[in-house]
């Protein structure tokens, strides 16, 4: 499906990257990851050699437009032209959560919050798919078919409670996605975003799920407001990053946020 397209992964060595990276590499694409973690990056990248792909591994920080820039020059050099980016390097941060959804005192609350932490997730979420964007997207120009993808979040639309901080940077992600594709819509790149709902990760493992596998109280709260009642796995959002990349299928498709949620957005709660 991608024979010899250039695919860039930021965050490629963490969960979901990954899976976006050995998916891309089995549809013949040359995979790039890039990742802070050296080592995790080289693992996926081993992973995929082995199995008969073409990967390489990059240490790569995407705050720094210095250290993306030096990835650009290893991507070129080693893959070619990168066709496909996805911005998937971002997360959350405790310093940027409260204890408790509504204000009380004595436990964590808004005013409590690290200004430092508050700044870290935004900064990772927001100018972490900018810099990757503006450093990549030079190569992608006028080149029909290349594509960006963002990673968005079920905290975009409507936040959830405790993480101000990342459901403002995800809200910002899906916003930029739309500004960025009317920017390059005259210049052949296609610009959308994918936002997950709940999926269990290793992150988020112990926030869901007790020991002996039951929903926790907040994994409950999820399970009741998506209308499917389960977690997604990872491996149901490579349906959508398939789609949302290849020019076939989705040519005319740009600035759209792609909901991959079990219907959690379509749901009112009542
Ligand atoms: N897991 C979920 O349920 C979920 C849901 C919605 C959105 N997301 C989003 O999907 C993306 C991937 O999430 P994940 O669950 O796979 O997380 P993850 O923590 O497994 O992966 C993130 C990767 O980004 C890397 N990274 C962090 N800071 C970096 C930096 N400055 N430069 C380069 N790399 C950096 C990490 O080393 C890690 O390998 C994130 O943007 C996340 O916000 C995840």
């Amino acid at each position: 499906m991608f024979q010899n397209k250039v695919a860039v992964i930021t965050g490629g060595g963490g969960v979901l990257c990954s899976e976006f990276a050995s998916m891309l590499a089995h549809e013949g694409a040359k995979v790039a990851v890039l990742d802070i973690n050296k080592a995790a990056a080289d693992k996926v990248s081993d992973r995929i050699n082995e199995a008969g792909g073409k990967a390489i591994g990059v240490g790569c920080n995407v705050l720094s437009f210095e250290s993306v820039s030096k990835a650009a020059e290893i991507v070129e050099e080693q893959l070619g032209k990168c066709d496909f980016l996805i911005n998937g390097a971002g997360g959350n941060n405790p310093k940027g959560t409260t204890d408790e959804e509504t204000y009380r005192e004595g436990v964590k609350s808004f005013f409590d919050l690290d200004p430092e932490g508050f700044r870290f997730v935004l900064d990772l979420n927001i100018n972490g798919t900018v810099i990757p964007t503006q450093v990549f997207a030079r190569h992608m120009i006028d080149r029909v078919g290349s594509s960006i993808i963002n990673i968005s979040s079920m905290s975009a639309p409507s936040p959830m409670t405790r993480v101000p901080a990342y459901s403002a940077a995800k809200a910002g992600v899906s916003n930029f996605t739309q500004w960025l594709a009317v920017y390059f819509a005259s210049s052949s790149i296609r610009v959308n975003a994918i936002a997950p709902g709940f999926l269990v990760t290793n992150q988020n493992k112990e926030l869901l799920l007790t020991k002996d596998g039951s929903l926790t109280g907040r994994g409950q709260k999820i399970i009741s407001h998506t209308p499917m009642r389960r977690f997604g796995e990872p491996s149901e959002l490579l349906g959508a990053l398939k789609f949302l990349l290849d020019y076939e299928q989705s040519g005319f498709i740009t600035g759209i946020v792609l909901p991959v949620d079990g219907g959690f957005l379509a749901y009112s709660g009542v």
